[in-house]
């Protein structure tokens, strides 16, 4: 994209308050990553320069998690929160003498998409040289937003607060996202005449649509799709833009040739990763860190976060994927199976009612009904490692540490606390006894008197 010459200014100090929460609401998730980071992750799509995030006191946890994902960010800190026109202005000393454009954006609207701020990027550079760039958008609801007044000629003379408005300027559809691509040259020039003589007493970034008009500057709209522009202030809010995004990262699975029976009832994060051919059945869930080769079959009712899975495996029904799970090519995982931190070679199989955790699972090794990796003692986690062509039998329990050599055969429910050697046999049940007669016996000594 060639978008060039922007700087952006992220606004995430709000409170939050009416999500309830004990955390900074941009630090809520989506798709199983921090909304912020889901934002952070569009717009250095576009490159920028430079991007400043504005958060309020105490909220190091934000800036913390941006840096930590890798994106490179000058923060500041807005100390009162009196308006989205203060918190842009603190944003001066980093932006001194930059002569670009600045995109600000809501950190808590970020699903807006890098083609959209690409075609903000591209209005504010028309021949006429609009000072600001704003995008526009016809809500379901307009209530509560700005509301953008246009001259007859389709230009943007200037946005006026829902609170602010008068009953005819609330019936213009036509509402404020809150981004808006500014000329640098000016921005600062305009936030500084900002005054908070309005029915909230904040200073609020909109009034620079009337500042540049009075200095003779042109000001224009692009119109986006609501869906991108949804502001996330409440825990349904939230769920909205959850809604958004699974469609989005649905489309984009079975665009990259994986088919969901029923995509509505399939679950991804924000990285989840689809080979083609893969067959997915409803009720699937996907946890953040999951790679999928192609060909695999993931039947209904499967819980999988942060595993990878190789070509032609089959998984599930009711299988559950934890993280370290290493599934090779052919592995079938069956119902009730949970796999922890545990790599299984090619062609290996559990294919009922199995826990294996912490283990190495050889090529071809068939693991029984039953069986059940013991790997915690309750103070340390052991490894389990079992063979190539290794038979464990149903109800076997593997006492870790422990091995099976390649080839050995473990007895139907054995508890097996001894490494066993390559193609031996081990068996530590009870030998069975048979007492003839003595079932009928029993019964009629038994008999109600
Ligand atoms: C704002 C717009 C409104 C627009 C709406 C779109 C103004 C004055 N109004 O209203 O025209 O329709 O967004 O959702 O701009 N923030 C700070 N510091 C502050 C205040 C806000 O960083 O002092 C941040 C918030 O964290 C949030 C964003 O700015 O990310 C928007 O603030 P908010 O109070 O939600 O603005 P609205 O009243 O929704
Ligand atoms: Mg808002």
């Amino acid at each position: 994209m060639n978008t060039s010459n922007t700087a952006a200014i992220v606004l995430a100090a709000g409170l939050g308050s009416r999500m309830k929460s004990n955390y900074p609401k941009v630090l809520h998730t989506i798709a199983g990553r921090a909304m912020i980071l889901q934002l952070m992750d569009s717009l250095s799509e576009i490159n920028p320069e430079k991007i400043v995030l504005v958060i309020g006191p105490d909220m190091e946890p934000v800036s913390d998690a941006v840096t930590a994902a890798g994106y490179t960010v000058e923060v500041v800190i807005q100390k009162d929160r009196l308006g989205t026109g203060h918190a842009v202005k603190q944003a001066e000393k980093m932006l001194l003498g930059y002569h670009g454009t600045v995109l600000v954006l809501y950190g808590d609207s970020p699903m807006i998409t890098p083609e959209t701020m690409a075609d903000m990027l591209a209005a504010r550079i028309e021949p006429s040289d609009p000072a600001v760039v704003v995008l526009g958008f016809r809500p379901f609801e307009p209530a509560a937003y700005g509301r953008l007044i246009l001259s007859h000629t389709g230009g943007l003379e200037a946005i006026i607060e829902a609170q602010d408005a008068s009953e005819e300027e609330l019936s213009n559809e036509l509402c404020n996202s809150g981004v808006m691509a500014i000329d640098g040259k000016i921005l600062f020039d305009l936030t500084a005449k900002l005054s908070n003589d309005n029915v909230k007493g904040e200073f609020y970034l909109t009034d620079i649509i009337k500042f540049a008009r009075e200095a003779g500057r042109d000001c224009s709209v692009v119109e986006g799709d609501e869906e991108e522009l949804i502001g996330i202030n409440s825990r349904a809010e939230l769920a909205v833009a959850e809604t958004v995004m699974q469609d989005r990262l649905r489309e984009a699975a079975m665009e990259n040739g994986a088919t969901l029976t029923d995509p509505s009832s399939v679950y991804f994060s924000y990285d989840t990763q689809i080979g083609q051919d893969v067959a997915i059945a409803p009720n699937v869930y996907f946890g953040p860190g999951v790679e999928i080769c192609d060909g695999v079959d993931i039947r209904a009712f499967c819980h999988i976060e942060g595993a990878f899975i190789e070509n032609n495996a089959i998984i599930g029904p009711f299988a559950r994927l934890r993280p370290g799970a290493d599934i090779g090519e052919g592995v079938h995982i069956g119902n009730f199976v949970e796999i922890k931190n545990a790599t299984l070679a090619a062609g290996a199989k559990a294919n009922h009612l199995t826990y294996i955790g912490d283990s190495k699972v050889g090529e071809k090794a068939n693991i029984g009904a039953g069986t059940i990796t013991c790997n915690y003692n309750g103070y340390a986690k052991s490894m389990t490692e079992i063979g190539a062509g290794a038979f464990i039998g149903s109800n076997t329990a593997l006492v870790a540490p422990v091995k099976i050599g390649a080839g050995a055969i473990t007895g139907a429910g054995s508890v097996i606390t001894k490494n066993v050697e390559s193609d031996a046999l081990a068996i530590t049940r009870a030998e069975q006894k048979i007492i003839v007669g003595y079932a009928s016996k029993l019964r009629s000594a038994k008999v109600k008197k």
